[in-house]
């Protein structure tokens, strides 16, 4: 993920329904990302949440929709400020106000008292630990993460890069003196993504050839040895009980070899009976992590791939919310969503009865603008050959138009047909329509408490 390319301090909001901020035992959450050529309506996916007892949620940005489906559900709620709105927001009260506004809302008259007179002084306070280790003015901080941080370093001799031992000291004693959590994002996947040497099976939790012996520790899995690679990075600060969040961790479907159903699942459903056995790790034992987002709730196929293909997949619901496998988080088997509004049955296909060899523009521009990664290389799609190719890109942009008859044209070349053309793992899509259908609910009481969330730390260990 791009995101994870970066070392970037990002402010979170936690709204949470329930008075107080109760203690409880691990909790499996999810993030709900919405960069999509076919939206869900908010209602679908806070059903779809609640029909799975997720209880917890984590946006990237204040999307007043998605807030308002959220508004009443139970659910609590984590919000991204983007990075880029960091610096606005530290350097005026005003634009706080903005954000408030934009943000939350339906919660403005009620709470911006309360809600600013939080943010500003937090926001003075982290500009002022930024402007000693000489970053005041900039906030957003944007430092390339070095993939190899950690590699070959044993959990224990876990610490964060030299160079960022000193923002780090200041971030996590402000996050102490505030009772915040430790937020992290964890993605084996990644690892082995980009390390060919990285033993696979240490990536998944059900057993290991390559056992990671540690002195008197063995670890049998590459998120326990993450895990607590940090919390030795956090007690070589002085913070060896700081409470650890994780932001997302996940494994995606399609778009690499890797990349696949069975992986996902095998990866997911080994993180949630980690997590919910609350054995903790060998550093901390019976101590799980505070709360883990899954990564992701569902596809996005509006984001960017410059992170590889893989980065549209990683849903563990597709983009309409259909359970993409049997995946049990503590509450039965994914359900699906319900009452989805899907476009006709009608599907955009190369037409057999043309010469083709004039197509390749076409299928340059239908991929641009909509979503082929499922065609690439370890994809679900690869092996449907080049009329299939054809017909995958005519009918992924034919979805995105909303199925207007004049996108299936293609100069003649495209033809629109009623029998699916999906092909064994490949589904040819058919579009949801994005109604803005919110179910208003009444709200309760609301409060608003703040985290500062850091996501300073990949670590690629092994
Ligand atoms: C799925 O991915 C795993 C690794 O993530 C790999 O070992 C396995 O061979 C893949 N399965 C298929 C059917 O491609
Ligand atoms: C279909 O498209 C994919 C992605 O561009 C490519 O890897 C594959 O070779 C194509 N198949 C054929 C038969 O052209």
């Amino acid at each position: 993920m791009e995101r994870l390319h970066f070392y970037s301090i990002v402010l979170v909001v936690v709204v949470s329904l329930s008075a107080a901020a109760e203690v409880a035992e691990s909790a499996i959450g999810v993030n709900w990302g919405t960069i999509s050529l076919h939206r869900l309506s908010p209602k679908n996916v806070v059903d779809l949440m609640k029909d799975n007892k997720i209880e917890k949620v984590k946006l990237f940005d204040a999307d007043p929709d998605s807030l308002k489906a959220l508004m009443g559900s139970g659910i609590q709620v984590m919000v991204g400020i983007p990075n880029e709105m960091l610096a606005l927001l530290s350097s005026s009260a005003s634009a706080c106000d903005l954000y408030v506004a934009v943000g939350n809302e339906p919660f403005l008259t009620s709470y911006s008292g309360q809600f600013q007179s939080y943010v500003v002084p937090t926001m003075v306070n982290l500009q002022q630990s930024l402007a000693k280790a000489n970053l005041a003015g900039t906030v957003k901080l944007v430092v390339p993460c070095n993939a190899d941080a950690y590699v070959s370093n044993l959990p224990s001799q876990g610490a964060f890069r030299a160079e960022l031992t000193q923002i780090m000291t200041q971030i996590v004693s402000f996050l102490n003196s505030n009772g915040s959590p430790f937020i992290v994002n964890i993605y084996p996947f990644l690892s082995m993504y980009g390390n060919s040497d990285f033993p696979q099976d240490y990536a998944f939790f059900e057993g290991t050839m390559h056992p990671v012996v540690d002195g008197p520790n063995t670890y049998y899995n590459a998120f326990d040895g993450n895990f607590d690679t940090l919390v030795s990075a956090l007690s070589k600060l002085g913070y060896p009980q700081m409470p650890i969040v994780i932001g997302e961790v996940g494994w995606p479907t399609d778009g690499a070899s890797g990349a696949n159903l069975t992986a996902a699942r095998v990866f997911n459903q080994g993180l949630v009976k980690n997590v919910l056995s609350n054995k903790g790790t060998p550093l901390r034992p019976g101590v799980p992590p505070m709360d883990v987002y899954l990564f992701s709730l569902l596809d996005e196929g509006a984001k960017s791939t410059l992170p590889g293909n893989f980065e549209r997949h990683w849903g563990i619901f597709s983009f309409d919310g259909l359970a993409k496998y049997r995946l049990n988080l503590g509450n039965g088997y994914l359900k699906n969503a319900k009452e989805v509004k899907y476009l006709p049955s009608r599907w955009c296909v190369a037409n057999p009865n043309r010469d083709l060899s004039t197509v390749a523009n076409h299928f340059k521009l239908a991929c641009n603008y909509a979503d082929c990664t499922t065609l690439s290389y370890g994809g679900s799609c690869n092996d449907i050959g080049e009329k299939g190719n054809i017909s995958y890109a005519f009918n992924s942009y034919y979805q995105v138009q909303k199925q207007n008859p004049k996108s299936c044209e293609f100069d003649g070349l495209g033809m629109i047909t009623m029998l699916d053309p999906s092909i064994g793992d490949c589904r040819f899509l058919v579009g949801v329509t994005d109604e803005k259908s919110l179910g208003f609910r009444s709200d309760g009481g609301w409060s608003v408490f703040l985290l500062v969330a850091c996501w300073a730390f990949r670590v690629i260990f092994m």
